[in-house]
């Protein structure tokens, strides 16, 4: 059986180690009983040492980074690198995010994200996602530009440890316009797993996990994972209220795909 993973993405929130404690304690707790699940907690980075203490060891409870420098060590002010990610106690790194992208980052400095996130051992959550949905598919090409660029030059082997996750930016934050819907996330997730295939080839292409992102709540969750056959869900503000994760948790606990 694989298990559903669920992000939390909790960007730049909250602002003190007390109030993400009070947000991650409770989690421990619910995942207790979930055997189906896998909940991959993305804090701010300066909270990731307290956290893995927090969490000491809980099963399928892991943490992850919201973005990765590509050099190890090294002049290079305000970064931080996938090395000291992996040391301070993440095993999963977001990258590729549209509001990392929004602020500049290009599709070659996520490919060297990648790489060195994947070279470092962590399990990398790769971000796509079109800005507008046309009627004529041509966002089609944005993701497969994105996917390309994104594996570029990576060793084959390194790619097992790899999850893609489809967020349309039109339906990512609290300016959202709508939330996709499960049957077109279907397709999107076929469309990723071709592209997938040129790099990893048929067999692990299927395997790959695929999550939705963009407006994920309590109300949707259950959808993307059965009838969308969402191999996970990466999740932004309900991430940051335990109830709200944990019902999502839950949820993903009892999908089935149809
Ligand atoms: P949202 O964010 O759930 O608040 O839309 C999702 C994300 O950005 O990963």
């Amino acid at each position: 059986m694989r298990r559903k993973l669920i992000v939390a993405n909790w960007k730049s929130n909250p602002e003190s180690w007390r109030e993400a404690k009070a947000i991650l304690a409770p989690l421990k707790r619910t995942i207790k009983n979930l055997t189906k699940v896998e909940a991959i907690i993305c804090p701010p980075a300066i909270f990731l040492p307290d956290s893995f203490t927090l969490i000491s060891k809980t099963q399928r409870l892991s943490l992850g980074a919201q973005d990765a420098f590509w050099e190890p060590t090294g002049p290079y002010t305000g970064q931080v690198s996938a090395a000291m990610l992996r040391k301070a106690g993440a095993k999963y790194v977001i990258l590729g995010h549209s509001e990392r992208r929004a602020l500049g980052e290009n599709n070659g400095q996520t490919n060297l994200k990648i790489k060195a996130a994947l070279k470092e051992g962590l399990r990398v959550i790769f971000c796509v996602g079109e800005k507008e949905r046309d009627q004529h598919g041509f966002y089609l090409k944005t993701l497969k530009q994105q996917l390309e660029d994104g594996l570029k030059g990576i060793p084959r082997k390194w790619l097992a440890d790899l999850v893609v996750a489809y967020e349309p930016v039109w339906s990512v934050g609290a300016k959202a316009r709508r939330v996709d819907t499960p049957a077109d996330f279907v397709e999107q997730a076929i469309f990723i797993k071709k592209v997938a295939s040129g790099f990893i080839g048929n067999e692990a292409a299927r395997k790959l996990p695929v999550l939705y992102g963009g407006s994920v709540s309590p109300k949707n969750a259950s959808g993307f994972l059965s009838v969308g056959e969402a191999d996970g869900l990466l999740v932004g503000r309900a991430s940051l209220c335990a109830d709200k994760f944990s019902d999502i948790l839950r949820q993903a606990n009892e999908a089935k795909s149809l």
